[in-house]
């Protein structure tokens, strides 16, 4: 790997947000709609590794990843010189008029190393909201089912069936209806909040029966499901969970799309989270770390599922941009190279570390969950369950204002949530993390 040009550490030279950050952003509040809003408004210049570099020359420690983007690192090398060949050959061209090798070649990666090893056909799309989209009208075409079963605490996006497939009110739905119809919600497997003891096998006869009760088979077109849900919480179910709904959408005639939007890619310490329990979806929806930064998004599917769909049916004027497609080849060439599913254990396993010690001695930390480099503390009022989200938001803050990234989740806002890069150096992680322990010390 090329030595960094921007250093691995974190430095700050002025107060947070600095001045140039500040007249930024008080340009963009006469410029830029408020519903679209941001966690901290340090305005970034540059970026490498790790390290985000803002306008007043502060390096900060990113461990949000842009959401869990950027998983190879801001501008990996290796992504940096793809998009800049293909950008200077062309940018666009569309898929569904004059095709070309890349969008090929990514379907082929997508085949190979999504889960099971039979037959594959993969389509592509701009952002994980749009292969929501596209993986339940292909659902929907091949069952003949109209009914969508999703989950309590899920998150599939913004546009208005992944709204109604979304289960928190505020802020992504309230007030943007009517939903989409015929979508039903089922209760998760959520260990931190179930009944105590309760087994995977258990939460999933529960969801099932309300699957029965609410939809009746002969109308659950698919079951959506993240194998670890992000924005509602980083919701690790017990074992067994996933196998179980598997198998009954398997005995069912239902279709069962994993949304692996946030845990694909080397995240979880698989390439994918369903990899875990050895679960093959029928339908598999990843974006965000696909393509290293890009805005690339896929549906990849059983074979005879995807052929079922007449010509024409998918598509879409950017979907598989090149660059974009380039950009993922050079990412997923990276994942494989710097082993980034070994690195993402590694991460998990420091991370845990310092979480437990740290809840330990912090009664106000409830659970410390996650797999590989997805993982978070819920946050409650001493000795009880309640949620805390102030205690979040404070902390969060307070490592913002130390330069660091972290971001905060939950349906009940309470989650603390960390996804540094998998290509992070011990030493910032290490940094990072003395940072988040201070913090905790602090506000809670
Ligand atoms: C599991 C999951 N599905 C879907 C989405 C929507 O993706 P996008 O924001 O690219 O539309 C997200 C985004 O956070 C996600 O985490």
């Amino acid at each position: 790997m090329n030595a960094p040009r921007i250093s691995q550490t974190r430095r700050i030279v002025t107060d947070l947000p600095g001045p140039k950050s500040k007249a930024l952003d008080a340009r963009r509040t006469a410029a830029v709609a408020p519903g679209v809003s941001s966690v901290f408004p340090l305005y970034i210049d540059r970026a490498e590794g790790a390290i985000l570099v803002d306008v007043d020359g502060n390096s900060l420690i990113d461990l949000g990843s842009g959401i869990a983007v950027v998983s190879v690192g801001h501008a990996a090398p290796t992504v940096v010189d793809a998009v800049q060949e293909q950008i200077a050959r062309f940018a666009h061209t569309c898929f569904m008029v004059s095709p070309y090798e890349a969008y090929v070649t990514v379907c082929e990666e997508l085949n190979a190393r999504t889960p099971g090893d039979h037959e594959k056909r993969s389509a592509l799309f701009n952002s994980g909201a749009e292969a929501v989209e596209n993986a339940v009208k292909i659902a929907r075409h091949v069952t003949g089912r109209d009914g969508v079963i999703a989950f309590d605490h899920a998150y599939h996006g913004r546009t208005n069936l992944t709204m109604a497939l979304t289960a928190k009110n505020m802020p992504y739905r309230h007030r943007f209806g009517p939903f989409a119809p015929e979508v039903y919600r089922v209760a998760m497997s959520y260990p931190f909040r179930d009944p105590e003891g309760m087994t995977g096998a258990e939460a999933a006869a529960r969801s099932i029966e309300q699957m029965e009760r609410q939809v009746g088979v002969e109308n659950a077109g698919c079951v959506l499901i993240e194998p670890i849900q992000g924005e509602g919480g980083f919701i690790d179910p017990a074992p067994g969970f996933l196998p179980a709904i598997a198998e009954w959408c398997t005995a069912n005639g239902v279709l069962l799309i994993a949304d692996e939007i946030q845990t694909g890619f080397c995240r979880t310490g698989d390439w994918f989270a369903c990899d875990h329990e050895g679960v093959v979806p029928d339908l598999i929806t990843t974006a965000k770390a696909l393509a290293g930064g890009m805005p690339l998004a896929a549906v990849t599917g059983r074979a005879e599922l995807m052929d079922e769909v007449h010509v024409g049916g998918l598509g879409g004027t950017y979907g598989g941009n090149p660059v974009s497609c380039v950009a993922a080849l050079a990412a997923i060439g990276t994942m494989v190279d710097q082993d980034l599913a070994g690195a993402a254990t590694k991460i998990g396993a420091t991370i845990a570390e310092r979480l437990t010690a740290l809840r330990g001695s912090h009664r106000g930390i409830g659970d410390v969950r996650g797999r590989g480099a997805m993982m978070a503390m819920e946050l409650v009022r001493p000795g009880t369950k309640d949620p805390d989200p102030d205690a979040a938001k404070r902390i969060v803050a307070a490592c913002h204002r130390a330069g660091v990234i972290t971001l905060s989740c939950g349906s009940f806002g309470n989650v603390l949530r960390l996804l540094p890069p998998l290509v992070i150096e011990p030493q910032l992680l290490d940094d990072g993390l003395g940072i988040l322990a201070d913090a905790v010390t602090a506000e809670l």
